[in-house]
């Protein structure tokens, strides 16, 4: 079975062809990197403008790359949220009117299935059940996925994402966006034990997040750090705060494995990209005696394929 995938959910216009929910014959991403960097984050009525203006060319490129047309396809995913609405209805919309063309049959997709079934692109992959955590710029979510269409949420984020955490500690620090990658980058010539930021717990057994204090924690050091400058750096700065973060997602998906017992662990989402997350995360899930999945960078962030994966099962 032949899917096109299509997500417009936030500001990466993107369409994948997927094959039986498991291979990717093509994944086309434009990102707008470029037209939201000067604003320090992504404009929403900016965003819908260039998923009208890209969303045919992307569809094209995407079906091109894998050698398949209209007629081939047994089926067209859509993300159907969540996301931004105005940049939501434009893949919505423009999936509706190629089906209804085509005669192709359409499934709506919520962007977070996409996100936990990414991993299924690549070729190891892993038994149900398993633990998934998906951090993204919009979410910081932990899952029990008992098989595909089954998930439990174990635990989320109160207040910012994850992802969000990297990008307005990236802007506040003058690192531009998008952050995570900033940061990352930065983060490598510093030193993560210099400054001990908060963690945030939220009591014992608690699934879920808080990254706001946090991200006040390190605007509150900047400020002051700026007036007297010692030997502290910006890449030590990023490297705490990268630190911070890394060490609450990993006690918390440990914690989440110990809770349901299971033996993988798998991550999704832009902030999945993280090296140091997935080294950190793969040593832990060993002493666990689990074993940690992570898609391929292209398949973390925001993508059609995921999409044709989740829309696949649907
Ligand atoms: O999944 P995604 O592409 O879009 C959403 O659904 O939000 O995730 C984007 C988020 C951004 O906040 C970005 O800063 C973060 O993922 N990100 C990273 C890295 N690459 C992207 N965060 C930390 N380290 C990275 N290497
Ligand atoms: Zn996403």
């Amino acid at each position: 079975m032949i899917l096109l995938g299509i997500d417009t959910s936030c500001d990466d216009t993107s369409a994948g062809v997927v094959v039986d929910g498991r291979r990717a014959l093509s994944n086309v991403v434009h990102s707008q990197v470029e037209i939201h960097h000067p604003h320090g984050g992504v404009v929403p009525e900016l965003a819908s403008r260039e998923h009208i203006k890209n969303i045919m060319p992307v569809v094209e490129e995407a079906l091109n790359r894998a050698k398949v047309g209209l007629r081939d396809l047994d089926g067209i995913a859509v993300t159907i949220g969540p996301g931004l609405v105005g940049a939501l209805l434009v893949g919505l919309y423009y999936a509706k009117g190629v089906s209804y063309a085509s005669g192709v049959p359409l499934v709506g997709v919520n962007h977070l299935e996409g996100h936990i079934l990414s991993i299924f692109l690549e070729d190891q992959v892993p038994d149900f059940p398993f633990v998934a955590l998906t951090v993204s710029g919009g979410h910081t979510n932990l899952y029990y996925v008992e098989d595909f269409g089954q998930y439990a949420l174990l635990g989320q984020t109160l207040d910012d994402a994850a992802g969000e955490a990297f990008d307005k500690v990236a802007k506040i620090s003058g690192l531009g966006y998008p952050g995570g990658v900033a940061i990352e980058r930065v983060a490598r010539q510093g030193r993560g034990d210099r400054i001990r930021f908060p963690r945030a717990y939220l009591g014992k057994g608690s699934l879920d997040f808080s990254f706001s204090g946090l991200k006040t924690a390190v605007s509150l050091f900047m400020k002051n750090w700026e007036d007297h400058p010692d030997d502290v750096t910006l890449a030590d700065i990023g490297a705490s705060f990268q630190e911070s973060v890394v060490d609450v997602l990993v006690d918390k998906a440990v914690l989440a494995l110990r809770q349901k017992g299971a033996a993988a662990l798998v991550l999704g989402g832009g902030v999945a990209c993280n090296q140091s997350l997935i080294e950190r995360m793969k040593a832990r899930a060993v002493e666990e005696g689990a074993r940690l999945y992570t898609p391929r960078p292209e398949y973390c962030t925001d993508n059609g394929a995921m999409i044709a994966v989740a829309g696949y099962h649907r």
